[in-house]
């Protein structure tokens, strides 16, 4: 394959996964497309924006006629699908912009390239349409006595032993899908027209679901980013519920590996779970992360803490997800590479080294956004 089209590319992970990918193969032509939303910034990829192998084009995925125009154009023979609208929080207030970009622009890009490929003499043959999606899909799961579960990976992902797990049940790549919020149930729709593609066209398809990520690049609207922000600028950290709810964290550049893995390797029509075996209870992962902001600004231990607010629940909001990815890891031999507490110190000196990067991305309209749904909480 030689020409790969990565939708997204200007966000969070999608920024990761463009910079591994012009970086590794410089024999592939790689086409960055991105509406520019709220999420997306071109900030995230200014080291690499100048290689022969990179071309950035700005479009909305929904928009079909462009989708046909631009997979034409650029003849592209692979597709790694990650343009969405991400945060929960606002497919609470909005889902009507999370069924359009997640549910339509999905199909849009589908029939796109299942009408170039089609045109093609050598058909599908060589081509692939890779969904990336999330473990949000599979709903949500209880709190239970975890005892006896180990981390399959023999660098586990947290060097506390504790943090593994919080109960016996986990996502498995055939656990029926389940979604509880707007935006899980727009991934789920999408989900669903990638595999029709692949059952009814015979369209090359694959889907992955990751769990929980973090890392350098996240828009600061996301539970890491923004409490990292809010401790630096003495803001209430927002503490939803009790701050029980369990989320299995992964590093954004240990996803991106993986993307590129299945890329390359993964079997079409297959689904790959993505996570790392790193459960931690909200509180406590704010616990840490406090930790390591104060260390890291020279504040003395505990200087923080005061910051912690609880507020009102998130609605719906799904206890505990838990991702099994030993299929990725038995089938292709992934796994994370870092531990827990290497990925977090990495992560907040990010931030404090880039304040620029958050402070351009805060200012204005998003500012005002946050400002009123904090004070609505
Ligand atoms: P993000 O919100 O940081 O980035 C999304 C990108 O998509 C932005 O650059 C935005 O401009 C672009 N975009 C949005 N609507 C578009 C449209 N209509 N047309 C073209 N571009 C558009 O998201 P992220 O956290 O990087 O997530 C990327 C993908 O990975 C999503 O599909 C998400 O569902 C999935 N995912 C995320 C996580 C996570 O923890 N962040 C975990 C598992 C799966
Ligand atoms: O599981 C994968 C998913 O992870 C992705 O599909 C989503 O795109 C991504 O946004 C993320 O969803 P979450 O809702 O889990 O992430 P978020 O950072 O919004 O919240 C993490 C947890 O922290 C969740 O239990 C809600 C809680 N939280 C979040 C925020 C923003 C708070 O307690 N306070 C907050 O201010």
């Amino acid at each position: 394959m030689k020409n790969i089209l990565i939708t997204g590319g200007a966000g969070f992970i999608g920024s990761h996964v463009v910079r591994l990918f012009v970086n590794k193969y410089p024999e592939y032509n790689i086409v960055n497309l991105d509406k520019l939303t709220y999420a997306g910034n071109l900030a995230n990829l200014r080291d690499i924006e100048d290689r022969p192998n990179y071309k950035f084009v700005r479009a909305d995925i929904c928009d079909y006629d462009e989708m046909r125009r631009i997979i034409e154009e650029n003849q592209i023979d692979g597709i790694i699908h990650l343009a969405a609208e991400s945060h929960v929080d606002r497919s609470i207030l909005d889902p009507f912009t999370f069924a359009r970009t997640n549910v339509m622009g999905t199909l849009a890009l589908l029939q796109a390239a299942k009408l170039y490929w089609e045109s093609r003499p050598e058909g599908f043959e060589g081509k692939l349409f890779y969904h990336i999606s999330t473990d949000e899909v599979y709903g949500a799961l209880e709190l239970t006595d975890p005892e006896g579960i180990e981390s399959p990976f023999t660098t586990t992902a947290s060097s506390s032993e504790h943090h593994l797990a919080f109960g016996r049940e986990f996502f498995l790549e055939t656990t029926k899908y389940n979604p509880h919020s707007p935006y899980s149930a727009s991934k789920a729709s999408s989900d669903h027209f990638v595999r029709a593609y692949h059952d009814t066209y015979g369209m090359p398809t694959l889907v992955t679901n990751c769990s929980n990520n973090y890392g350098p690049y996240q828009f600061p609207e996301k539970l890491i980013p923004l409490f990292i922000n809010n401790i630096r600028k003495r803001k209430p950290l927002p503490v939803y519920g009790k701050g029980e709810n369990v989320r299995d964290w992964l590093f954004v550049e240990d996803h991106a590996r993986a993307i590129d893995l299945i890329f390359h390797k993964g079997k079409p029509a297959q689904t790959y779970n993505i996570g790392g075996f790193n459960e931690w209870k909200n509180i406590d992962l704010i616990r840490v992360i406090i930790k390591t902001v104060d260390r890291l600004l020279g504040n003395p231990e505990g200087y923080s803490d005061e910051l912690i607010t609880y507020v009102t629940d998130r609605k719906g909001h799904d206890m505990r997800y838990a991702i099994d990815s030993r299929k990725l890891q038995a089938e292709l031999g992934w796994e994370p590479s870092l531990q827990f507490e290497e990925g977090i110190e990495k992560t907040v000196r990010w931030y404090l080294d880039n304040q620029e990067w958050i402070d351009n991305i805060t200012s204005g309209d998003y500012e005002k956004y946050y400002d009123n749904m904090y004070s609505n909480r």
